[in-house]
């Protein structure tokens, strides 16, 4: 499909959705006519996910359901041919700290090779979520810490249920 501006991916593990990750979504589907939330789906990963595919993405529509604009699917391909696949021509992804921009350059690099019509662009983090990861809201929540704020309430729930607390 030829590139169109009009719409995005915003791709992502999404091993939880974080506040910080809706907060980025939520900016960008206000940049686009169309956003696509693009989850990884690919079994051959060296970690396993906490959440199955299906669940990461329930969880991302329900936190995203307000933005009539937004829609949630999984992909298992190379990020620029799932763009392409799907007509879009920009990836949006948020930047929270220098210790991102590194992996984030590489990234570009690489995926600019492979398909220099599809542009990145890139979100900073707001403050309040610049320190936000799903790995460690994982880690707090695996030892008992308050994750109320940093993620939807169901995930937080789906979070205490599946850690036994
Ligand atoms: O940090 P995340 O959420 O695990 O990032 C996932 C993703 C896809 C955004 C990141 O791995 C990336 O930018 N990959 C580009 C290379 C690629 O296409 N990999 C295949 C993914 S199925």
């Amino acid at each position: 499909m030829t590139p169109d501006n009009r719409t995005a991916i915003c791709p992502g593990t999404f091993d939880p959705v974080t506040l910080g990750h809706l907060d980025v979504i939520g900016r960008a589907s206000a940049m686009f006519e169309s956003l696509i939330v693009g989850v990884v789906n690919h079994p051959w990963r060296k970690t396993a996910t906490m959440f199955t595919a299906e669940e990461r993405v329930a969880f991302v529509e329900h936190a995203t359901a307000h933005l009539g604009n937004v829609r949630v699917e999984t992909f298992s391909t190379l990020l620029v041919d799932y763009a392409r696949a799907r007509g879009a021509m920009a990836i949006v992804k948020g930047l929270r700290a220098i210790s991102d921009f590194e992996y984030e350059l590489e990234m570009n690099q690489l995926n600019r090779r492979q398909a220099p019509d599809i542009e990145s662009v890139y979100l900073m983090a707001s403050s309040e979520y610049s320190f936000l990861r799903s790995s460690g809201v994982k880690e707090l929540a695996t030892f008992g810490g308050d994750i109320d704020e940093l993620v939807p309430v169901e995930v937080a729930r789906a979070l205490k249920e599946r850690l036994g607390r």
